[in-house]
């Protein structure tokens, strides 16, 4: 076994038969067991949360006017062959405007001692710079294939081209097209975590412009909660 195979948390099988909802009982469209009203603010922000924790990135896109970026954990390998990335934006954002405009955007990983920077990119603010990777402490390079900004501090990144956008609800489906990647020496087929320590993304703090996340203090002493980058 590889050294990233060392590092792999066994996780207990699910039992079938041990399932808490009957298979039985299961009819496709029915209502979840606890979900009274589905259409209940409270209630669809439990629904999200039940996908935390997720590693927060950041995508990045620019027009000759503006450099965008947003802090995002929806990011997922929609497909392999073609390699196409989806992520999940809000409708309204100014990101998906210019991804829209520009027809590409890049996908930076980052590690967690960049949390400020990444949190202040995951939240709307009165001031809208020009610059918004400058304004957030960081700095990008113009991308190899596309016009996408590419954040030079990021352990890892790609390039995508827009393949579409598919309208979903108050978030729309963004497929990129992966057209070229650029990985750190601690990516060799997996990671292998010794320089690369990921942002863990939990949830906003309510009402703070503020997110929580759980960052690695070392692989030997484990992963601590990041005291609120803001209050
Ligand atoms: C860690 C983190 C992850 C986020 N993930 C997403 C996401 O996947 N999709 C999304 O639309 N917004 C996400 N957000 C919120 C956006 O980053 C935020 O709405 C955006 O920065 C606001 O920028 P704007 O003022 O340009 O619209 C996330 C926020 C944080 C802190």
């Amino acid at each position: 076994m590889g050294q990233a195979g060392s590092h792999v948390v066994k996780i207990a099988r699910a039992d079938s038969d041990n399932l808490s909802y009957p298979r039985d009982k299961f009819k496709p469209g029915r209502r979840a067991r606890g979900l009274k009203h589905p259409t209940s603010k409270k209630e669809e922000v439990k629904v999200y949360r039940l996908f935390y924790p997720q590693i927060a990135m950041i995508v990045a896109s620019r027009t000759t006017h503006r450099v965008e970026a947003v802090a995002m954990n929806s990011v997922i390998s929609g497909s392999s062959d073609p390699p196409r990335v989806v992520c999940a934006m809000k409708r309204e954002a100014t990101i998906l405007a210019v991804v829209r405009e520009s027809k590409s955007f890049s996908v930076n990983w980052m590690d967690s001692r960049f949390v400020k920077s990444v949190d202040f990119l995951g939240f709307q603010r009165v001031e809208n710079p020009r610059d918004k990777i400058k304004a957030a402490g960081l700095t990008w390079l113009r991308g190899s294939k596309t016009s996408a900004p590419v954040v030079s501090e990021a352990a890892a990144t790609l390039e995508c081209t827009l393949d579409r956008v598919i309208p979903l609800g108050d978030n729309d489906l963004v497929v990129g097209n992966v057209v070229a990647t650029r990985t750190s020496r601690d990516f060799s087929e997996y990671w292998q975590f010794k320089k690369y320590k990921p942002l863990i993304y939990f949830g906003a703090v309510p009402g703070k412009k503020v997110g929580r996340y759980v960052l690695f203090r070392s692989r030997r002493r484990g992963l601590v909660a990041a005291p609120h980058t803001r209050s």
